[in-house]
Formats: C-alpha cells, structure tokens, sequence
C-alpha cells in the first residue's frame, strides 16, 4: 500500500503495480451499481486548477462558485469561531453564506460579536436569518423597525426568513403561528427595505407554498429540502417524545422534488438556493443542471465540522468540495440534456 515515504520513481511505480494486482479483486463494480443521472464525456475534460472559477450571478454578486453556505448558528458560545471561519472561506473563495437566526439580536447586542463576520467576507453576500414566528411576533407589536435595525447591524445584504412550524410545534418551548407565514410575508414584505429569501429548516415545501411565494415581492427560495439536516427531528430528539407528532418527522418534500415543481412554475426572476440533503457535489451538480432559474448549491451541516476546528481543514475541506463540482462540471452532463 502507498507508503509515506517519497520513494525514487522506479520503486513507487513498482509499489503502484503490486497495489493494482492486489487490490484488483475488490475493485470491482456491479452494473446495476451504475450512477444513471449522468452522461460520461471524457473526450472534452481536463482537470481542474486551482486559479478555477465556476463564476456565477446571485442576487445581485458575483460569485467564484455557485456555492452558498447555508444558515447555521449565532446566539451560542462555539458561533462566533464557526461563524467567523465560514465567512472567511466566502471572503477567500467569493461565496454566499446565511446566518444562523439572528434573533437574540433583537432584544440585547451582547451577542453580536458572534455575528458581526461582514469584514471577513470581501465583496459576498452575506444575509442575516429570522423565523416567522419573530416577524409575525413584531409585525404584531408594530416593531418591525427593530428587524431592520438587526440588519443593519450584521451589516447584512439581506433577510432570509425561514418557515418553520414543525420544528416549533415539536420545540417544547416553540412559538405557535396566530396567522399563516403566506399573511406574515405579505405584510412584511408591504414595508421591507431589503432583498429578502425565504426558506424551509430540513422538510422543503410542497407545489402550493412555491407558487404562493414565487407570487411574492421576494429575491429568492432556499428549499431547506428533506432528506439532510432536518429541525423536526432535531427536537424529537431534544425530548419532545409524543407518538402523536413522529410521523410528522417524515413529511416534506427533497430537493430533487422542489427543482422539478419549480421547473414546471413561472419563477418570476426568483432565484434559488438548492438545499437540504445536498451531501455531495454530484448531488448539487445534478440539482443545479436541472433547475431551469438561476441557483446555487447550498450546504449547512456538511461544513460544520470542519468549521469547528480551524480555518485550515474547512478550507481543505472546501478545496475537495470546489474540486469535485469543477470536475463534474467539466466531465458530466445530465442524461437527456445534451
Ligand atoms: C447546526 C445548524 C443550525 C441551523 N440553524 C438554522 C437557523 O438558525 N436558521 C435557519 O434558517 N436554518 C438553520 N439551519 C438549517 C440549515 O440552514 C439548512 O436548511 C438545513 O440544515 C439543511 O441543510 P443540510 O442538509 O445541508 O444540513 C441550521 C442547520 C444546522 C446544521
């Protein structure tokens, strides 16, 4: 097997030999095992280097890759370490990154600092993150203006609302809806300042919510689709323990599902982050060649490790990810589409 010893070419191209007759047994594939999403074109690739770019127009940046970092944290003492590594990396490479909620910032600043990451990302785009249940608490309170403030404050280029009444009806201290969240962004959206993305938590949304908000004054969807990270089943898990509510876990709607639904609506110039379950590149690339709006990939729980550790092993992290989208992008093409 590779030794970690830099050997003279003679022996290495030996140990490669005795590598191939050994491991040749296990190195073999089953038809049926074939990945039918792609057609194979090797005649037309070379590989990727690393000056690279896949550039791409997102509401209203230009990106270095169709990639976004999807919201995650803030509010909680690991954030501001987490928070601050992803917005490097979106300042290195010209990505676009969410926050997690920003909502303890609307009642006390002593946590900003966890979310005060703009200076660390160049010229991308970086929006803050609020749940409905705040939107439609301080449309009810008239004090809309502090969600504006809130904003203002992560320095943020925009607002992404997620929709999330599983996750609270399973919370045990989750908020309940007074109104639907289609009557909460009307309202809101009659007075916003800023280019505002709705999304889901880890279930998606079914055809009749797409439509209802590609109808709205907004700049995009994130699907926060099911199949990956899903907030639901993050709270059965926090002790909500009611058999009447499981089944509830399971409903949603993938990514996969969300992209065809949009595809057969009239996006009206929204654009889309494809997310929720996308936990490889191959799967993003199959999702982005697919929807017919512009889009980007988005990832949250994959870059979460490793922007725990340290700044190196995301970037190592995110240099595999960044290599595996430009080979597909150069080597594959959807079957159908050429
Ligand atoms: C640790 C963690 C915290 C999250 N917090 C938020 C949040 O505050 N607001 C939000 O809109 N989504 C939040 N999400 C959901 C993600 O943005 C995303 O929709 C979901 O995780 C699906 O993506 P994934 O399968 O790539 O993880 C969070 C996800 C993770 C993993």
């Amino acid at each position: 097997m590779k030794s970690s010893k830099k050997l003279p070419f003679s022996d290495e191209l030996a140990e490669r030999k005795g590598d191939h007759i050994a491991l040749a047994q296990r190195a073999r594939t089953l038809s049926g095992e074939i990945d039918t999403r792609f057609n194979y074109e090797p005649l037309f690739f070379s590989h990727p280097q690393e000056s690279d770019t896949w550039k791409t127009k997102f509401l209203g940046f230009e990106l270095d890759y169709p990639l976004w970092i999807s919201s995650m944290t803030g509010g909680t003492n690991h954030a501001k370490n987490i928070n601050e590594n992803l917005a490097r990396l979106c300042g290195e490479f010209h990505l676009g990154m969410g926050l997690g909620s920003c909502r303890s910032l609307l009642t006390d600043c002593s946590r900003l600092n966890e979310f005060a990451v703009k200076k660390y990302m160049g010229s991308s785009p970086l929006y803050a993150n609020i749940g409905i249940a705040q939107v439609e608490e301080l449309l009810a309170n008239n004090s809309e203006s502090l969600l504006h403030e809130m904003v203002k404050m992560v320095e943020a280029d925009g607002l992404i609302i997620h929709i999330n009444p599983l996750q609270e009806w399973f919370q045990p201290e989750g908020d309940r809806f007074k109104v639907s969240p289609l009557e909460t962004l009307k309202r809101f959206l009659e007075k916003f300042e800023y280019p505002v993305v709705v999304k889901e938590v880890g279930q998606g949304m079914g055809p009749r919510s797409l439509r209802a908000l590609l109808e709205l004054p907004i700049a995009g969807i994130e699907l926060g689709a099911f199949g990956g990270t899903n907030f639901t089943l993050l709270e059965n898990l926090r002790g909500t323990n009611d058999p009447n509510r499981e089944g509830f876990i399971l409903v949603g709607h993938t990514a996969l599902e969300m992209v065809e639904v949009l595809n057969a609506l009239p996006t009206r110039n929204k654009e889309i982050i494809i997310s929720g379950g996308i936990k490889t590149m191959l799967d993003g690339y199959e999702l982005k060649s697919k929807l017919k709006t512009n889009s980007v990939i988005g990832m949250a729980s994959a870059f979460l490790a490793p922007a725990l550790k340290d700044y190196e092993t995301l970037r190592n992290y995110f240099l595999s990810q960044r290599e595996a989208l430009l080979t597909a992008k150069s080597l594959l093409e959807l079957r159908g589409e050429a």
